[in-house]
């Protein structure tokens, strides 16, 4: 029977701790923060997450001390650390999780984030929206300027920081980690044209990392429980341990943290209880909607960013989302199309034609007006739009819908005319 592994829960998990920052404190919280700014250098602290084999929690899984050590140093302009926390990807909802129970757990990692990086002045981007872990945000920052761990000369070093939250429009492009820099700037968020990368030109053009959540809380546990015995947790290139939200036709959906590589279908039915009113599953989308769909048969895999990958989806953003066999696929799939057709930011051909010409398509078989042809065209309008993109949006609208009527045909043959 699989169990949780409270790390990153481990306060949330803990009765009556009502995330304030005494409470943090009182549960042992910035000693991390203490430790490298008092005894680490920036690069110590670039070498310890390193050697953890920490990887993005945003959806990519690049590894985070990696990304910290691109950054170039004494360019003569200003480093940013921006925050991610827009979570705008259907089915996924652990950071905003995270911001409402445990803020200060997160935002200890940005500090430590930015002293390595030479950063002193960082962003939280949130969608406009998310109306509730916005304000418990700035609460928790407010807190954080009084008790003088934000602003100048943060625990009496000589270290200075000041945040500041940005609240999006609510574009899921705007998730992207350039078009989120364009939004940051006051501009429309879109992708830019890669290279040059943000670690060298981000905000403003000057070095900067986009990190999620997620990543940001893993930086104090590394510190405090050391790059190796973090790396003891979870698999094989795959470190640590993830918060997997559960959702969909499942009897107990919600955040459970896991250790990665743990096994999917135990996830799915020891602590998601498995489906409600003794169904059969008939979908699992691993990792929000951008993963490819994965059949029930397919399922019993290691739940890390590798073996995913070779069960042919992603891991993304660790959002489960479970659906039984009552699911129409041709109206999960109409759902999901229209969701990345109107998400797209058009800037590119393959994207914006292709996620239009999608939608029409299978809008035909919802509309029962399908037929073996309309399948061979979405194939292949698919195909058009693997790799022809600027941004990863246009790869994960294509990605599902190909998977769909490959696995479902039966599902879209029911819909022919
Ligand atoms: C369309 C799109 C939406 C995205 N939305 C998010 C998001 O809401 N939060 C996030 O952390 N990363 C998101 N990403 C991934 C970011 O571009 C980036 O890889 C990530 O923020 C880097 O942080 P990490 O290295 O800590 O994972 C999105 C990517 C794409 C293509
Ligand atoms: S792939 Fe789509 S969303 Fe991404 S930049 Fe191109 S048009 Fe915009």
């Amino acid at each position: 029977m699989l169990q949780e592994t409270p790390i990153l829960t481990k306060n949330i998990r803990s009765p009556g701790y009502d995330g304030s920052l005494e409470a943090y404190q009182k549960a042992g919280g910035h000693k991390a923060l203490e430790k490298a700014l008092k005894s680490m250098t920036p690069e110590t602290v670039i070498e310890a997450v390193k050697e953890s084999g920490l990887r993005g929690r945003g959806g990519a899984g690049f590894p985070t001390g990696m990304k910290w050590g691109f950054m170039p140093k004494n360019t003569g302009r200003p480093s940013y650390l921006v925050c991610n926390a827009d979570e705008a990807e259907p089915g996924t909802f652990k950071d905003h999780f995270l911001i409402n129970r445990d803020p200060h757990l997160f935002l200890e990692g940005l500090i430590i984030g930015s002293y390595a990086i030479g950063c002193h002045h960082a962003y939280v981007y949130i969608r406009g929206r998310s109306q509730a872990p916005a304000a418990r945000l700035q609460t928790a920052i407010d807190n954080l300027y009084k008790a003088k761990l934000l602003g100048k000369a943060i625990l009496g070093t000589g270290f200075d920081l000041d945040i500041t939250i940005h609240r999006g429009a609510g574009a899921y492009i705007c998730g992207e980690e350039t078009a989120l820099l364009e939004s940051l700037e006051g501009k429309r968020g879109q992708p830019r044209v890669k290279p040059p990368f943000p670690a060298t030109h981000g905000f403003n053009a000057c070095p900067t990392s986009v990190n999620n959540v997620e990543s940001l809380a893993n930086v104090p546990i590394i510190l405090n429980m050391g790059p190796d015995a973090f790396k003891k947790l979870g698999s094989t290139n795959n470190s640590g341990t993830r918060l997997v939200g559960i959702s969909g036709h499942i009897k107990n959906p919600g955040i459970y943290e896991v250790e990665m590589g743990a096994n999917l279908k135990s996830i799915i039915y020891d602590l998601g209880g498995g489906m409600r009113d003794g169904k059969q599953i008939k979908v699992v989308i691993p990792g929000g909607t951008s993963s490819n769909p994965l059949k029930p048969e397919e399922i019993d895999i290691a739940y890390d960013f590798d073996a995913v990958a070779k069960a042919g989806s992603m891991l993304g953003t660790c959002s489960l989302i479970v659906l039984d066999e009552d699911t129409d696929i041709v109206d999960l799939a109409y759902r999901t199309i229209v969701f990345f057709n109107h998400e797209s930011c058009g800037q590119c051909t393959p994207c914006r034609e292709g996620t239009f010409w999608l939608k029409n398509l299978v809008r035909d078989f919802h509309d029962n007006l399908g037929d073996q042809g309309k399948i061979d065209r979405i194939r292949r309008v698919a195909a058009t739009m693997f790799g022809t993109s600027l941004c990863a949006l246009g790869d994960a609208a294509a990605g599902p819908m190909k998977a769909f009527v490959e696995k479902y045909p039966e599902e879209f043959r029911k819909h022919f005319i």
